[in-house]
């Protein structure tokens, strides 16, 4: 998931990008993923874990991922794939509530690296909650 032209942790300390900035984008986010009329729903009903719990996972899992501290120890796809009637527009709608949130919360310049990483996290993600080899072996007669 990193290019050669991607930032390097040490890139993203001198944009601004520390614990504290994860901390406060992820609570920001979290705050209005929970009025949304979408996305809430999945977290209020379906959410193994306490709110608190969340947020310190999504802050340990942003700093893994930008700042490369392995903090994180989870496993997205089945946490997504348990969600029932979880849809493929529901990403689309995620990412577009999470680029209103960096925006607000972060530098101008590091919103297109951040989303970047966003947006190949979802695609990963759709991919392993979508796809459905066994229906494309019965479809065309493959063992
Ligand atoms: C359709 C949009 C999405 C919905 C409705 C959604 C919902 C959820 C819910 C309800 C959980 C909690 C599961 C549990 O603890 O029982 C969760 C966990 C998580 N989500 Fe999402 N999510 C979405 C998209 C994304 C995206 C795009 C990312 C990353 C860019 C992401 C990253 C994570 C991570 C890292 C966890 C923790 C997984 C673990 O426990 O190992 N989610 N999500």
């Amino acid at each position: 998931m990193t290019s050669a032209t991607d930032p390097t942790p040490e890139d993203f300390a001198n944009m601004g990008i520390d614990e504290a900035m994860i901390k406060k984008f992820v609570t920001h986010f979290y705050d209005v993923v929970h009025g949304d009329k979408i996305l809430g729903p999945y977290f209020h009903h379906q959410m193994e874990a306490t709110w608190d719990q969340h947020l310190e996972k999504m802050c340990n899992f942003w700093s893994a991922i930008l700042l490369k501290t392995h903090r994180f120890n989870g496993r997205p796809v089945p946490a997504h794939t348990k969600l029932t009637g979880l849809q493929q527009s529901d990403f689309l709608h995620w990412l577009v509530t999470f680029e209103k949130t960096i925006k607000h919360c972060c530098t101008p310049e590091v919103v297109p690296h951040i989303m970047k990483k966003a947006h190949m996290i979802a695609n990963s993600l759709q991919y392993g909650v979508f796809y459905r080899p066994e229906l494309m072996k019965d479809k065309y007669n493959l063992d």
